[in-house]
């Protein structure tokens, strides 16, 4: 997820855009840009890093008079964070920025550099400049070139794009990503959120999918696919630290939220019409390598824990799993046919950091699923897949997990394509599954108030087993961190099967019991497992498409025949009951005592 801002006007640009980039920092901060034309002078100024660095270089300009500007912070999804692949992107003559993924871009690159177009940056978004200055060196009119221009991208974008061709314009388009337009008498501004106008907007439009058009004189002209469009505007929320989390109560609800949107982000230009590919691998990755080790930490460790199902189900490969502070000291055996990879939210715990060096010395080739591009662990890796989650605020993990669990479902499928251990009938259900994930992560009008209502009942006891079988174990252990973490209550997760090998001797009515019941996978010996503990009195909290009378509580989900779809739809549950009993008990969400965003000691 990027951050863009654009502004019209006759206010000093500079500054608007900068404040404005500075709350979209969240959104992503690998590298920074500006650029602004007014009074025919075109400047424009980029910085790898932090918004400070860009802060810096613009130091000592100052822009004058009335003019067009647009800004970008950088979240890398295509090359990696340098000033090159810094946004906006130019042209000869104009200027892009672009939050998404161009899912046609190399076919874009290629007619374009056939054309003898120079690319200086290895980003998607650079075509979109160089398309409209082809079009419009070809018609010599900027609004027909920017419809044209739009009119050939696919995939996700929220776009501005300003140029000396038409130096008083703003040319705008949305589809899939967010943006928004704000007004405040005869001043335009463009965002990705509100928070970067509030204060300065007062009203404002929030743009729909498939609307373009263009802002000049003040004014905005608004366009779909059946032509002009008028359009109602409404006022500006005022509250800025409200609007940071887009009127939710703390990040981590706003992320759990979020984890429907940011899952078309993680699947975007990786599941294709009949495969999975991941261009940032090089395809020899898994050539002779005969098995795989994952090393993570904490909620990173459980979606590890969920591949190595995956892994060993789909890809037909052996798959263990290390918590990085056990393997670091453990004298492991290591072999060059294994491959190692690590997961990490934010690339920079200590543990698995080294746990990875011992790797590479011991000749294993690397590779990480990690959310923080340029972090310690991606430089470390010999390659890479970023989950594109978005900063993830709250220290309790939640879309980070979830973006973690797709790449690494998604990796499975990739290695079976790259082993042949995948046939073609199972590989379409397997791709319909992961389309309809973004679905099964939406929280319907129902589930949070009802998990609302429940949480009240679930505020003391000697604490909680979150259990499942399967793919569903990782899931409870997840599950049951997340109340630790937030909640500060005792819970553990457990394979279900494993409750009669001792746990069980704790069953009595305090003893909380959430028990994830999927249908799609051996649901009868999850069941037999549940009615074992009911018949010893303890509370049971089921979570399952199929009613089961003998909880004391029961959450409906929605039955699907693939796992994954229960496995993220169960996910969310967790994280509402988590949330809501930590609401209930006055506790900090999003910085829990003891806690911190990224465990950089040992
Ligand atoms: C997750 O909710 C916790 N905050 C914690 O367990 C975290 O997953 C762990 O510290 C690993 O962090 P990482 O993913 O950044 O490596």
């Amino acid at each position: 997820m990027c951050g863009i801002i654009g502004y019209l006007g006759k206010n000093e640009k500079k500054e608007i855009l900068l404040d404005g980039l500075q709350e979209l920092e969240y959104r992503g901060y690998d590298s920074a840009g500006i650029a602004i034309i007014e009074n025919k002078q075109l400047k424009n100024f980029k910085a790898v890093g932090r918004l400070k660095n860009l802060r810096e270089k613009t130091k000592d300009y100052e822009s004058v008079g009335f003019g067009v500007s647009i800004g970008h912070t950088r979240w890398a999804t295509h090359g990696k964070p340098t000033e090159l692949n810094a946004h906006p992107h130019m042209g000869a003559y104009s200027f892009v920025v672009h939050n998404g993924i161009i899912e046609n871009y190399q076919e874009l690159k290629k007619e374009l550099q056939t054309d003898g177009v120079k690319f200086l940056s290895q980003t998607d978004t650079e075509t979109i400049v160089h398309l409209f200055e082809k079009n419009h060196n070809i018609n010599n009119n900027p609004w027909q070139s920017f419809q044209d221009t739009i009119a050939k991208l696919d995939g996700a974008y929220a776009t501005l794009l300003i140029t000396e061709a038409d130096e008083e314009t703003i040319y705008f388009a949305k589809n899939g990503s967010p943006m928004l337009i704000g007004f405040n008498e005869s001043d335009v501004y463009f965002a990705s959120s509100d928070t970067p106008i509030i204060g300065k907007a007062t009203e404002v439009y929030y743009l729909e999918d498939g609307e373009f058009g263009y802002a000049k004189d003040g004014k905005v002209f608004l366009f779909d696919a059946n032509g002009e469009k008028t359009f109602s505007k409404q006022a500006l929320a005022t509250d800025k630290a409200m609007a940071q989390k887009d009127g939710y109560r703390f990040f981590m609800e706003k992320e759990i939220y979020e984890q429907s949107q940011v899952m078309n982000d993680t699947m975007m230009g990786r599941v294709l019409e009949d495969k999975i590919d991941f261009e940032e691998l090089d395809k020899n990755l898994f050539d002779n390598i005969s098995n795989i080790k994952i090393c993570a930490c904490g909620t990173s460790y459980h979606s590890a824990l969920t591949a190595s199902y995956l892994f060993e189900r789909i890809a037909k490969i052996p798959c263990q799993v290390e918590i990085a502070s056990e393997f670091r000291y453990k004298e492991p055996l290591l072999r060059e046919d294994t491959l190692f990879i690590t997961i990490s939210q934010s690339g920079e715990t200590a543990d698995t950091l080294e746990a990875l060096k011992m790797a590479k010395r011991a000749g294993l080739r690397s590779l990480s699923i990690c959310n923080v591009d340029n972090s310690s662990i991606v430089r470390e890796s010999d390659a890479a897949v970023l989950t594109r989650a978005g900063i993830e605020k709250g220290v309790a993990s939640t879309k980070a997990f979830a973006t973690q669990t797709m790449v690494l479902w998604m990796l499975a499928i990739y290695v079976a394509q790259a082993k042949k251990t995948i046939d073609s009938e199972l590989l379409k259900e397997e791709l319909n599954a992961m389309r309809q994930t973004p679905k099964s992560l939406l929280i319907n009008d129902s589930i949070h108030p009802k998990m609302t209502r429940l949480s009240k009942r679930y505020l003391h006891g000697h604490g909680f087993f979150f259990i499942g079988r399967d793919l569903f174990f990782p899931l409870a252990l997840e599950g049951a961190l997340k109340l630790k973490e937030i909640s500060y209550l005792h819970a553990e997760g457990y394979p279900s099967g494993e409750m009669k090998h001792g746990p069980i001797a704790l069953a009595d009515a305090e003893l909380f019991t959430v028990a994830l019941m999927p249908k799609s996978l051996h649901y009868e010996k999850i069941k037999s497992n549940v009615e074992e503990l009911c018949a010893r009195d303890a509370t049971v909290l089921a979570i399952s498409p199929e009613p089961f009378d003998l909880a004391d509580d029961y959450v409906k989900t929605t039955y699907d025949s693939h796992p994954m779809l229960e496995f993220f739809e169960m996910m969310v549950v967790t994280q509402l009951l988590a949330l809501e009993i930590s609401v209930r008990l006055g506790n900090d969400v999003d910085m829990p005592r003891n806690l911190a965003k990224s465990v950089t000691v040992e």
